[in-house]
């Protein structure tokens, strides 16, 4: 619509302005003062690609881009207008220029002229067009332009240019280059000619600019797009003769104006990317010219308005990307002329009206992204011959077609994702000889692919086939077609049942997705002649063998390479290196053997890493310390054999998922990875790993809170997914749990000392597993901190000491497990435990008693007199038993207390160096006198008396300041 919109604007000012100047082929001879200024001002510029070439000789009105008058020989236009940034003048305007008094035409759009616009342009007093459209010329815009009496268009805008295909090109332009700004409009206010006036991507942000417009009465079209203007409140307007008016892009909030009921002669409206909302008001059913209306993205949140579909001169609405409901109005049928149709994204309901076969005109038809039900049928679009573009996708629509039906249209376009079309594969699209992009994922297809499709695939740029069930044989790729060779191909036909081998490498792809089928064999070598833009290969989830194919590590441009879970056997190839593009490389779930060739280090750019279940061995090479965007890292299931890199700790900073588990890693953690703030899953489990866990653990504090996931550069459609053990089994998560995953995993290695108290410190953990280590002591009574908790396994250690009661107030945990140690007492009873009632939890801890555990407690078992039973610790317990009692705050000043105790780097902070520890001792005194006043307060003073007690043995002995 717009091109053609514009199509009939530009005849229109041909019969305008053309009219009274010759052609080339008329023979008046110029006036030799303007051709020297012509002259002059060609030798001031630079023109590489020789477009004034024709300047030269007596005849300047035959020159290019000169217009002169057909009776006074005059130069009365002058064209500089450049198609192409590539070919274009370069210098300052010269001022002999002004000599050309007659001029009545003037076009430097598209150039780079330096300097700012000349004042003197104001002195060019035919002048009725100026286009100064990305001319390069700079500074305030003059004001003497406002003498320009007889200007009927004034062209300033600066927005991306469109090419043939009203796509919004570059070819050169630079968002940041040279424009002119706008101080003021008050002179626009004296062109009272002015018929186009089109300012659209010049900021008029706190300028005045509806007065001076409203002084011009003949303004035909206005254009205001992308100026960060707002609308007046007023009711009544002057320019009422307006056809044309564009406000898109500038964040009005606002109601429809009632001024705009002023304008009844409106053949085009744009109101796209602002906030309007509210009511379509009734008086727009007048606006009996309107061609063109744009109300998309928006926030409309009403009822689909009826009175735009009485609107019978309709060529193009747009009303997508708001919150219309209700159903698409029976009237539509009526809108003879309507040729795109675009409601999408909106919260449409009910049938599709019959009506719609009856729009004989429409080319393309979006109804995407609502909750429109029913089937549609051959009697939609009995009519709808010229249809081009039809989506539909992501409704509870079903197509239903017969199968001899020959479709009166031929489509370009088809999305159709979600709509229910299968279970055979739609035969209605054997005659659809054109068509690029075709979107049938997830439609219910459990057919095999026709013959016939060779056909289309011969054409298609754009093809998923995704989440059906189609089966049998993958069909031969051809794609050699100029647009194919020229765009690409973007090929999804992942999560299907093909099956078979891929017999050819498809030529030309940006996209490759042939995951999760049950496809077989070696994926074949190619020609040569690989595209070489592809971007994504994706053969996850199928059975292919032999090896790695190494041909891909000659395009460069992949970015995704994804052949986790198949039969890939070799070596691990060291050409991968040379893919310096990769983001993502996957190739878990595979029997790769060898070791980590040292080239991978080459992949800067890398993200994510998964070599996980393969037979790997070998050490970590040093090289992988250049990956400083990796944020996955997974090694586990191989047979590496190393200490754990202290450099991972160093260098790969923004690392959050870590797993290293069940290789032959040994040696201690090193501490250096308690520098990976962004860390929120490290999994070390099933190595020979020894030593403590490191207090400085607590200092991860991706841990602590969850923070934003990165999108992977350009990979958005990238699911990252790792297998990860939790609650006794593992599972495989993508990023939509992943990101909020936060987990440690240490289980089975030789891991000795105590628990440190410093990991009840990562509040965040929703997974801890240490178990199968050889952990004494007890298990710290702050675990209650980590209220995120769901999973917790601390079996088969060598812990001692009571179940801290605080366990119960995890209210998120559902697995736990501490059999196999050498816990004692009674099981605590009471909140989050109450559902945890399998005995299995504590088995093989032969001094606990109380239910769950089968045996009874008795005398012993509750006094606190257990062999070898740490005083202190049992007291801070007993302290946590009181907390269940006191009231909110309470908790709140021990868990301050508790993180200033714990946590060297806060306590450093808050008591700057820890030689002031008096003034810490003083701190914690009082926190604790504040807890006992609490408690008087309560009256319970029995209670008091105990706790005071606690209170004396830990400032006494200092038990709490040691840590
Ligand atoms: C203009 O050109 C036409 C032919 O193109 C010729 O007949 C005529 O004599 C010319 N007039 C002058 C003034 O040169
Ligand atoms: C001004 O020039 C630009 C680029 O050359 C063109 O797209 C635009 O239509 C012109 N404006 C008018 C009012 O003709
Ligand atoms: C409307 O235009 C006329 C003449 O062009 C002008 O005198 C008048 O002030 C304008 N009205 C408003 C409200 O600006
Ligand atoms: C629009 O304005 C209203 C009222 O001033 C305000 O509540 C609302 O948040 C605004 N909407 C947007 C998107 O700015």
């Amino acid at each position: 619509m717009k091109t053609s919109f514009l199509l009939i604007f530009t005849s229109l000012l041909f019969q305008i302005i053309g009219l009274s100047i010759i052609t080339a082929s008329s023979n008046v001879t110029c006036i030799q003062r303007e051709r020297r200024s012509l002259l002059v001002f060609k030798q001031t510029l630079t023109d590489t690609s020789n477009l004034l070439s024709t300047w030269s000789g007596v005849e300047c009105c035959h020159w290019q881009g000169i217009g002169c008058d057909r009776l006074n020989g005059h130069v009365v236009k002058l064209d500089l207008r450049s198609l192409n940034f590539s070919r274009r003048l370069v210098g300052k305007l010269s001022p002999s220029l002004q000599n050309l008094k007659h001029l009545r035409y003037l076009d430097l759009s598209v150039n780079q002229f330096s300097g700012s616009i000349p004042e003197f342009m104001g002195s060019f007093k035919h002048l009725e067009y100026l286009n100064l459209t990305h001319s390069g010329l700079s500074g305030v815009v003059p004001h003497h332009l406002g003498n320009l009496s007889r200007l009927q268009y004034l062209d300033l805008s600066h927005g991306p240019l469109m090419d043939d295909l009203d796509r919004r090109i570059s070819y050169g332009y630079d968002i940041g280059a040279p424009r002119p700004v706008i101080d003021d409009l008050g002179w626009v206010s004296s062109l009272r000619s002015l018929r186009h006036l089109d300012l659209s991507y010049m900021s008029l942000e706190h300028i005045d600019w509806f007065h001076p417009i409203n002084m011009l009465p003949s303004l035909l079209t206005l254009n205001l797009a992308s100026c960060d203007v707002n609308i007046p409140s007023v009711k009544v307007v002057n320019f009422t003769s307006l056809n044309s008016l564009d406000l898109s892009s500038n964040l009005i909030n606002s109601t429809i104006p009632v001024w705009l009921s002023n304008l009844t002669g409106l053949m085009h409206l744009n109101f796209e990317l602002n906030h309007f909302h509210g009511k379509i008001p009734d008086f727009m059913g007048m606006f009996s010219a309107l061609a063109s209306i744009d109300l998309s993205t928006n926030s409309f949140e009403t009822l689909m308005p009826d009175t735009l579909f009485n609107l019978s001169s309709l060529i193009h609405m747009d009303l997508s990307g708001n919150k219309f409901s209700g159903p698409i109005p029976v009237n539509l049928g009526l809108l003879l002329r309507l040729e795109d149709l675009a409601l999408g994204d909106n919260q449409l309901s009910g049938n599709i009206t019959l009506s719609l076969g009856e729009l004989s005109k429409l080319k393309t038809l979006d109804l995407s992204e609502n909750s429109l039900v029913g089937v549609l049928s051959q009697t939609h679009f009995t009519k709808l011959k010229n249809l081009n573009c039809l989506m539909l996708s992501d409704n509870s629509l079903a197509l239903n077609f017969s199968s001899r039906w020959r479709a009166p249209f031929q489509l370009q376009v088809l999305y159709a994702s979600s709509v229910n079309i299968g279970p055979q594969f739609p035969k209605w699209l054997q005659t659809q000889t054109n068509l690029q992009r075709l979107d049938l994922s997830n439609s219910g297809i459990s057919d095999t692919i026709p013959e016939w499709f060779e056909n289309i695939l011969s054409h298609i740029l754009d093809l998923d086939l995704s989440y059906n069930h189609i089966g049998g044989k993958l069909p031969r790729f051809h794609f050699k077609s100029s647009a194919q060779i020229l765009d690409g191909i973007s090929l999804k036909l992942n999560s299907n049942k093909f099956e078979g081998s891929l017999a050819n490498f498809p030529e030309n792809l940006l996209i490759l997705d042939l995951s999760d089928n049950l496809l077989s064999g070696h994926v074949p070598q190619t020609d040569g002649a690989m595209s070489p833009s592809l971007q994504v290969v994706n053969l996850s989830k199928n059975r292919f063998t032999g090896n790695i194919p190494v041909h891909l590590c000659n395009v460069l441009s992949i970015q995704l390479l994804d052949l986790s879970q198949n039969k890939f056997s070799g070596r691990l190839p060291g050409c991968l290196g040379n893919l310096t593009n990769l983001q993502v490389i996957n190739l878990a779930n595979n029997t790769i053997t060898g070791v980590v060739p040292s080239s991978l280090g080459s992949l800067i750019q890398l993200n994510s890493l998964h070599l996980h279940n393969n037979r790997i061995e070998g050490g970590i090479p040093l090289s992988l310390q250049n990956l400083t965007r990796l944020v996955t890292m997974d090694l586990g299931k191989n047979m590496l054999m190393c200490d754990i890199p202290f450099w991972i700790g160093e260098k790969l900073s923004d690392l959050r998922i870590l797993n290293l588990e069940s290789n032959k890693f040994t040696g201690k953690i090193p501490l250096q990875l308690c520098k990976l703030h962004a860390l929120q899953y490290l999994s070390l489990a099933h190595n020979n790993i020894i030593g403590t866990i490191p207090h400085c653990f607590g200092n991860l504090s991706g841990m602590i809170t969850s923070s934003n996931w990165i999108t992977f550069g350009s990979m958005q459609t990238y699911d990252e997914n790792i297998l990860v053990s939790t609650k006794g089994r593992q599972q495989s998560y993508t990023r939509t749990v992943l990101r909020f995953f936060i987990s440690i995993d240490l289980s089975n290695n030789n891991i000795v000392g105590e628990l440190p108290d410093a990991l009840m410190y990562l509040l965040g953990l929703k997974s801890l597993n240490l178990s199968g280590n050889l952990l004494k002591g007890h298990i710290p009574v702050i675990i209650g901190n980590l209220k995120q908790l769901e999973s917790l396994d601390l079996s088969m250690n060598n812990l001692s000491g009571r179940i801290p009661q605080s366990l119960g107030s995890l209210t998120f945990l559902s697995y736990l497990n501490l059999s196999f140690n050498d816990l004692y007492g009674r099981v605590p009873a009471g909140n989050q435990l109450q559902t945890l009632d399998d005995p299995t939890i504590y088995e093989g801890n032969n001094g606990l008693c109380g239910p769950p555990v089968l045996r009874s407690c008795n005398e012993d078992d509750v006094r606190d007199n257990h062999v070898g039973k740490n005083e202190g610790q049992d007291d801070t317990e007993d302290l946590w038993f009181y907390t269940g009692m006191g009231p909110g705050f309470f908790v709140g000043f021990v868990g301050l207390l508790g993180s200033l105790h714990f946590i060297t780097r806060w306590r450093l902070v808050y008591f700057g160096t820890l030689e002031n520890v008096y003034s810490w001792l003083t701190l914690s005194i009082l926190l604790n006198l504040a807890v006992v006043v609490t408690i008087v307060n309560m009256g319970e003073l029995e209670i008091l008396l105990e706790f005071i007690k606690v209170i004396t043995i830990n400032v006494v002995n200092g038990g709490w300041l040691k840590r």
